[in-house]
């Protein structure tokens, strides 16, 4: 069954929460801990290796009720029920939205069109798993009887960022496979990665759920046919896997059905890390480590699905962000992970909630007339500090952030690990209290300047604070609470979309584009081209006029 279609403007808890930012705008958070000395401890949620603290946010507790309120009259529990269930909750596409059956356990059935689709996600995983060993202890080689030394992954958008992010990620846990990443259709992305490779020893993964996007397409040719100059036809055979849905083209490609790692339409591209597309995490750090990553994604799921709204994370963080979002006007949110190996942390998510919650029409078809999806960036601190946060602290936009940080450090660097800590918790301090004209005119009365240079200076070293953020504190970065790290912001994106009343599995918008690239692509070689607007046929003249022949 579908999701249900209410305007969340028309619910009641939204009419409250239109009276509580009244009364909350000119607040400032410091003062909400004055006034509830239990606040820290009554607005954090600890689950498993997580702690989360939302009390630097402008809520109180009257608000939370309100904002749980306002999922309860959407529905929510019951959307949750269909979401994991294998509903078609994709109408605009008539999919299931079913990345949590991949790291779902065997004995729980998911039905799709009455079928359990669990044995053959098992039998996928089994052959992530054999192939990741016989790989990893030399069972397999290249065409010349050696070993294999590198793996390049072919993909562009949810077939690229999230492995890449992963492996990234959890580059700690590295086996010892490189592995390389080739997205952009830019020749020079796939020459920069191929020069330095051996093809006897580089094993190349194509991933593309459609088998049909350009970007990969072209790459994934490109190398073939460098390839082909170095080795032969038929060490292909030994060389190139794929991953796909589209089996009938990835067999025209001439990928033998054996190398071919399965995925279904059920999946979507920016949530399908956890299947087959996830082949080359597999091969980066190990298959035991990719199935702790799903074990870890698993117990979000459950969490999510049974802890009550007002102690479950997703739900806490996605109606904070609609309660910014579509009360204070805030426009994006920040995403600073305290750790360097997260660096690809945001460009991931990035794909994960503005393909996903960038509509503006709802699920009835009308055009919705309140704000949607977030922009969302971010860069690891403390490089972050030094780059953007000026802007966040004293700027003239409010930006929600959050910010996640490890309690334990990989490499057990103490001195190291606490200056980073430090300067966490540092930064989610100033954001909440900021810095008074007090405190201000009392430091520069001590630093020896005159009343005249006060009153001038001052002004300027003044911070507002009230700057609202999250503090995700987590045990230690390992597979498994990188999974679930993935999987909460996985369902804070479903419930925002099922809030919003829109369709967050489809991606339509994407697609114009494309279309019109192809248009293009044929138009550079054409003598005169029409059907364009003035501004792009000036473009593509000029650009016939000035590139190489
Ligand atoms: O950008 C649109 C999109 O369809 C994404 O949703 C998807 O992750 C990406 O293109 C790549 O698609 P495919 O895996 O089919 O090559």
């Amino acid at each position: 069954m579908a999701l249900q279609s209410i305007n969340p403007t028309t619910t009641k808890a939204w009419k409250k929460l239109q009276k509580q930012y009244d009364k909350l705008k000119d607040i400032h958070a410091a003062s909400l801990f004055e006034a509830d000395k239990g606040r820290a401890a009554d607005f954090t949620i600890r689950w498993n290796e997580f702690l989360v603290d939302y009390s630097k946010n402008i809520v109180d507790k009257d608000t939370l009720d309100t904002l749980v309120e306002l999922a309860n009259e959407v529905d929510l529990k019951n959307a949750i029920s269909k979401y994991f269930e294998g509903d078609i909750i994709n109408e605009t596409e008539g999919r299931a939205v079913l990345h949590t059956a991949l790291r779902n356990d065997i004995s729980n059935p998911v039905l799709v069109n009455r079928d359990d689709v669990m044995p053959e996600v098992y039998q996928v995983k089994s052959k992530i798993q054999n192939f990741t060993e016989e790989i990893l202890d030399g069972t397999r080689r290249g065409f010349s009887g050696k070993n294999f030394t590198d793996v390049v992954n072919i993909g562009i958008g949810g077939s690229d960022l999230g492995p890449q992010m992963v492996v990234d990620a959890l580059k700690f846990y590295k086996t010892d496979l490189n592995i390389h990443f080739v997205s952009n259709v830019d020749g020079d992305h796939v020459q920069e990665v191929i020069k330095n490779l051996d093809p006897t020893t580089t094993l190349f993964v194509i991933v593309s759920k459609s088998f049909s996007t350009q970007e990969t397409l072209s790459n994934a040719q490109t190398i073939r046919k460098w390839f082909i100059k170095l080795a032969d036809e038929e060490a292909i055979g030994k060389h190139f896997v794929a991953v796909s849905t589209n089996l009938e083209k990835v067999q025209e490609f001439g990928i033998l059905p054996k190398n071919i790692f399965p995925m279904n339409d059920w999946v979507g591209g920016r949530f399908s890390l956890w299947s087959a597309v996830g082949l080359s995490i597999s091969l980066a750090v190990g298959y035991n480590n990719f199935d702790e990553m799903l074990y870890g994604a698993s117990s979000m799921d459950s969490h999510f699905k049974e802890a009550p709204f007002n102690e479950n994370i997703p739900v806490t963080l996605a109606l904070l962000s609609i309660w910014y979002n579509n009360f204070f006007g805030a426009e994006s949110e920040a995403i600073i992970p305290y750790t360097q190996y997260l660096h690809r942390f945001a460009a991931y998510l990035q794909q994960g909630i503005m393909e996903s919650n960038g509509k503006s029409v709802d699920r009835a078809g009308n055009r919705v007339d309140y704000q949607t999806g977030t922009l969302i960036w971010g860069e690891p601190g403390t490089n972050s500090q030094h780059a953007f946060f000026q802007l966040i602290h004293q700027g003239t936009k409010l930006i929600p952030a959050d910010f996640i940080g490890f309690v334990k450090s990989l490499h057990e660097d103490k001195d190291h690990h606490d200056k980073l800590m430090a300067n966490f918790f540092a930064q989610t301090e100033a954001l909440l209290s900021g810095k008074s004209l007090q405190i201000v005119n009392n430091e520069l009365k001590k630093s020896g300047l005159s009343t005249e240079e006060i009153e001038k200076l001052a002004p300027f070293k003044v911070f507002e604070g009230n700057k609202p953020t999250n503090t995700i504190l987590i045990e230690q970065l390992t597979p498994k609470t990188l999974g679930a790290l993935i999987a909460m912001y996985e369902h804070k994106i479903f419930v925002q979309g099922v809030i919003w009343n829109i369709y967050s599995y489809d991606q339509w918008g994407v697609e114009l584009g494309k279309q019109l690239a192809n248009k293009i692509l044929k138009d550079l070689s054409t003598e005169n081209i029409a059907n364009h607007d003035a501004s792009t046929i000036n473009l593509i003249n000029y650009y016939k006029e000035n590139s190489d022949s």
